[in-house]
């Protein structure tokens, strides 16, 4: 009798693992053809600047958008994450030198990467959050590159992506922003200009930044990925709303909270949010505290 049950137990087991094993074979395909899909999104150019001032909102720009922590300091490219279940990501050398930019590289191939998260030859970027970035200005646009164009070349030699088990789940499911290029819509056109004021508008237009981890409504939520904390609510009934203006300037700036607990800059990048101005900082609180 114990050895029939025995035997009947070990068949279910069998049977699910199979189960499990198609299901994995399922989602690992899938994810590699949407890895290795071709788009063709259209772009017009736009005309590059070397005046001055264009040049330092460029830099100041890929501060505050933190193109620098994710593609290295001299935006030579780097591992970024490297974990042995979700996989391995690697960002791409901005610069002209070896492993980077092609000399063919141009404005369009910028803004297919930019705005639609494509590369070169329109496979999808993984993990550039274009979705993010595609909702700056034309003129902001056109700083970023005019700046990427002044930068010294750096030479690199990076590992290929290696998306695995637990990355390729939850791609599937759209837990984690692997695939920018499923997020944007591709028709949107260029965002209007807003006025660089200590209004809640400018600060509507900055934070686009930020709701990739404080969800959509800045609301936030569970945890961006395995291993993480939640990710406080910064609206007017959130942390925020307990904030005077100053309390919130010094916690982006410092990473200390008015209670005196600091953050740590790998779950809330106030490194990154320490680079924006006065003004900046002053628009995005009034528009936290109007939600
Ligand atoms: C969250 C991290 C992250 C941030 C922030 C980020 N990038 Fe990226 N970026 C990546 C990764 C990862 C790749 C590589 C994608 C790939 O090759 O699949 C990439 C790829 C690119 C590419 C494509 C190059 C190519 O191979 O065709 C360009 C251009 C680029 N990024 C520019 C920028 C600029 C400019 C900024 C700031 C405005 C920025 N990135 C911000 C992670 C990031
Ligand atoms: C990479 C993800 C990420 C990004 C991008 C990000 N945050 Fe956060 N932020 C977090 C996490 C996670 C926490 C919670 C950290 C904790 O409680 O220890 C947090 C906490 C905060 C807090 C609350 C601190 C407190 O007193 O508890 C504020 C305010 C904040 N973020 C503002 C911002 C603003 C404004 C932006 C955009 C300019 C931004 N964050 C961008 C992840 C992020």
């Amino acid at each position: 009798m114990l050895k029939k049950t025995f035997k009947w137990v070990g068949i279910v087991l069998a049977c699910i693992f199979s189960l499990l094993i198609v299901a994995y074979a399922y989602i690992y395909l899938s994810t590699e053809a949407r890895f290795n899909k071709k788009y063709s999104f259209r772009e017009d150019p736009v005309t590059l600047s070397t005046d001055t001032a264009v040049l330092t909102r460029g830099a100041h720009l890929v501060a505050i958008k933190a193109c620098d922590d994710c593609h290295g300091p001299d935006l030579a490219g780097k591992v970024f994450i490297d974990d042995p279940l979700l996989g391995r990501i690697v960002s791409s050398n901005l610069t002209s030198g070896k492993g980077g930019r092609p000399s063919d590289y141009g404005v369009v191939d910028w803004l297919k990467a930019l705005r639609h998260a494509v590369n070169k030859e329109g496979k999808p970027l993984l993990f550039m959050p274009s979705h993010e970035i595609v909702q700056l200005s034309k003129a902001d646009i056109v700083a970023i590159l005019s700046y990427l164009q002044t930068i010294p070349p750096v030479d690199s030699d990076l590992p290929t992506h290696d998306i695995r088990f637990l990355g390729r789940i939850l791609t599937h499911f759209d837990k984690v922003p692997l695939l920018p290029v499923d997020m944007i819509d591709h028709n949107m056109g260029w965002p209007k200009e807003v006025e660089e004021n200590v209004s809640a508008a400018f600060g509507k237009y900055l934070v686009a930044v930020c709701t990739g981890c404080h969800r959509e409504n800045l609301k936030g939520g569970g945890p961006i990925a395995p291993g993480l904390p939640p990710v406080a609510d910064i609206t007017a009934t959130g942390r925020v709303g307990q904030m005077t203006e100053e309390q919130f300037m010094n916690t982006l700036r410092t990473g200390v909270t008015p209670e005196g607990r600091s953050l740590n800059p790998k779950e809330m990048p106030w490194p990154t949010t320490s680079k924006y101005t006065d003004t900046e900082l002053k628009a995005i609180y009034a528009y936290l505290k109007s939600i």
